[in-house]
């Protein structure tokens, strides 16, 4: 029963259990006693309950407990952990808003809080994160607007914010994207991007805004298809090749279209060619 004895181990600065099913609920039992830790993984490890409130091991660097069955939100008191660097809460089945003690993490520089119930907007605060270099809030229900002071973030290179609720205009310009690795947003129905500030070739999986900063169209459906394999032949740039989308039924893509063009110039022949048998019949009569 690793849980019981792990527990007792009170000057550990370094605990890994990966995939070992720990017998007590809560991590706050597994880490109470360890004031020297400096590493924590809990991962696949059967955990459920809520995070902690009450932290011991302050000096913690890395954080990761993903993948258990933990619930609850993330503590207001999280920013005890301020030498925190790495953060991994993913898929679990957190829940509420995010604390805006949250920014209070300077040395954070890897945040994954992907695949749990996460509502509510991404705090102002995070702005305050000048450490940052990946966050990953993908799979989740946040909402409200993207905040634009994210593009504060100097060292941020990975950006993953796909799979949630977010809504109005992406606050980002060409330059902040192109400093990313990888800005993942599709799988936000309400969230759109400005013609004016993104090209279409980003291909970021969602809709053009109107002037009103609402969607333009539909965002392209991908539900039924495979994630990335196909991903450079479908999408935005469709809209644009027939016209800024207006009247587009989403199936304008090219072979199609050849199709319907080949047949429509056949059948134009095809009458051309009768009536002009016709009218050489009434000649020749
Ligand atoms: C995980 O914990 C639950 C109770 O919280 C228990 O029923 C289940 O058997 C545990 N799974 C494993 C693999 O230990
Ligand atoms: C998301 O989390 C659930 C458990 O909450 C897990 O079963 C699933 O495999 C996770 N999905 C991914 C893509 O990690
Ligand atoms: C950051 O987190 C991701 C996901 O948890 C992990 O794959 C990656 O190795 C981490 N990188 C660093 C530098 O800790
Ligand atoms: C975000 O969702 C919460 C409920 O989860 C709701 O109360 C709030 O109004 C939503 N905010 C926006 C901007 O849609
Ligand atoms: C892009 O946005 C950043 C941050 O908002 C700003 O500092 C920069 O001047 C913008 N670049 C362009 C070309 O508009
Ligand atoms: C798009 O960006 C341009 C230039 O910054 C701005 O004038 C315009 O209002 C923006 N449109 C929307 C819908 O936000």
């Amino acid at each position: 029963t690793p849980g019981l004895w792990v527990s007792r181990l009170r000057n550990l600065t370094l605990l890994s259990l990966v995939d070992v099913p720990v017998l007590v609920s809560a991590p706050s039992i597994v880490i109470s006693q360890m004031p020297h830790l400096l590493a924590l993984t809990l991962s696949r490890a059967n955990l459920s309950g809520p995070l902690p409130h009450h932290w011991h091991c302050l000096r913690l660097a890395h954080l990761d407990l993903s993948s258990n069955r933990l619930t609850g939100p993330v503590p207001t008191s999280i920013d005890l952990l301020a030498s925190l660097r790495s953060i991994d809460l993913s898929s679990n089945s957190l829940s509420g808003p995010l604390p805006d003690s949250f920014g209070d993490l300077l040395a954070l520089r890897n945040a994954s809080l992907s695949n749990n119930s996460f509502s509510g907007p991404i705090p102002a605060s995070f702005a305050a994160l000048s450490a940052l270099a990946r966050l990953d809030l993908s799979s989740n229900q946040f909402n409200g607007s993207i905040p634009a002071s994210l593009s504060e973030l100097r060292g941020l290179r990975v950006l993953n914010l796909e799979n949630n609720n977010f809504q109005g205009v992406i606050p980002f310009n060409a330059s902040f994207v192109a400093r990313l690795e990888s800005f993942k947003v599709r799988g936000n129905a309400n969230l759109c991007y400005n013609k004016t500030l993104l090209s279409p070739k980003l291909k970021l999986g969602v809709a053009p805004c109107d002037r009103y900063g609402l969607p333009l169209s539909p965002p392209p459906q991908r539900a039924t298809r495979s994630d990335s394999s196909d991903y450079a032949e479908d999408g935005d740039g469709d809209d644009d090749d027939n016209g800024g989308g207006k009247g587009s039924d989403g199936g304008g893509r090219h072979g199609p279209n050849r199709l319907v063009l080949g047949v429509a110039i056949g059948l134009s022949c095809l009458v051309f060619l009768v009536i002009f048998l016709v009218c050489l019949s009434k000649v020749c009569r």
